[in-house]
């Protein structure tokens, strides 16, 4: 079977049998093609809680599905690969968080959304990479302490310097890997670019960034603007997905390390299986995670 023929029976049957598709962009062009939504970690999970069918299938990594399964608990949710995780989630507990809570009394407890369901509980208020800088601005306590990612942590210090913010020292591994060098390496091999970068990439090199956003906040940075050039500091599948939206314009990735893994876990195939009805995993929660992890995720919406 050729991946177009492929392609189109997974179109076939998610009609058939009534399923979305949501494929976050670090998933390969092949997997996007089929589905309903393309977006970041929050995008996602809103359409999914739109979505008028009953059966949502996830194509990205664990944390993701949770959410959409917190936002449509009445729905069927499936991760379309089992073993498709994030390190950055994995990192950090609940058990772990309501430690680190006993040194910061009077805190605001401040999670990105790349944390599992159950450390959810722990916290105050959800924010995502998209949203962080305005949520946390509008949180009336000055006292903020932002779990598990460091690197979006700086970004937030340095754009709030009014508030006092505490970090925890997790991150995301994929992110972590482009360095320094490679970007001055980048820069000089394509100096009229401009560099568009993921606020989990290092402090380090933050500051050479001309754009630092979401993933959604980068496509839409080079999407509008005339710039013939882009550098891309985030996963390398956005530079393909960029390189198809806009084939007037260049895209380089800064780093050829910049891979989520576990995104690159879903292929076509485990797609097709998924609307099959034969493969992912169905995304159980009890009602006690349900309840209490949703209340800071109604809080990300309250204050977005
Ligand atoms: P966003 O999709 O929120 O930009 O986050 C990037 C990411 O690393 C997702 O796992
Ligand atoms: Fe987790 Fe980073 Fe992969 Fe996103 S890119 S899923 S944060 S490891």
């Amino acid at each position: 079977m050729t991946t177009r023929q492929l392609q189109d029976e997974i179109v076939r049957l998610k009609r058939e049998k009534g399923v979305c598709i949501l494929a976050h962009a670090y998933m390969d062009p092949d997997i996007t093609e089929v589905a309903d939504y393309v977006g970041d970690s929050f995008g996602l999970s809103q359409k999914a809680a739109e979505a008028k069918e009953q059966t949502v299938l996830m194509c990205g990594v664990r944390f993701m599905a949770e959410t959409c399964k917190m936002l449509c608990p009445d729905k069927k949710v499936i991760l379309s690969s089992p073993g498709a995780g994030c390190p950055m989630a994995a990192g950090l507990d609940r058990e772990e968080l309501e430690a680190l809570k006993e040194g910061y009394p009077g805190y605001t407890v401040v999670a990105y959304i790349n944390t599992t369901a159950d450390l959810k509980r722990a916290v105050d208020v959800c924010v995502t990479s998209s949203s962080a800088v305005k949520i946390v601005r509008r949180i009336e306590n000055d006292k903020i302490l932002f779990v598990p990612d460091q690197n979006l942590g700086a970004y937030l210090k340095e754009q709030i310097p009014e508030k006092e913010i505490a970090l925890y020292p997790g991150g995301c591994p994929t992110h972590y890997r482009i360095t320094a060098k490679e970007i001055e390496a980048a820069k000089k091999a394509h100096p009229k670019a401009k560099l568009l970068m993921h606020p989990e990439c290092s402090p380090k090199i933050q500051k050479y960034a001309d754009y630092l956003g979401s993933t959604t906040g980068i496509m839409d940075y080079a999407l509008n603007h005339d710039d013939e050039e882009y550098l891309i500091a985030t996963e390398n599948s956005i530079v393909k997905h960029l390189q198809l939206k806009c084939p007037e314009k260049r895209f380089f990735a800064a780093s050829k390390d910049c891979v989520c893994h576990n995104m690159k876990l879903t292929t076509l195939t485990d797609v097709y299986h998924c609307v099959l009805g034969d493969g992912g995993e169905v995304i159980e929660l009890d009602d006690e995670t349900l309840r209490e992890a949703r209340r800071c995720i109604d809080e990300m919406l309250r204050f977005g």
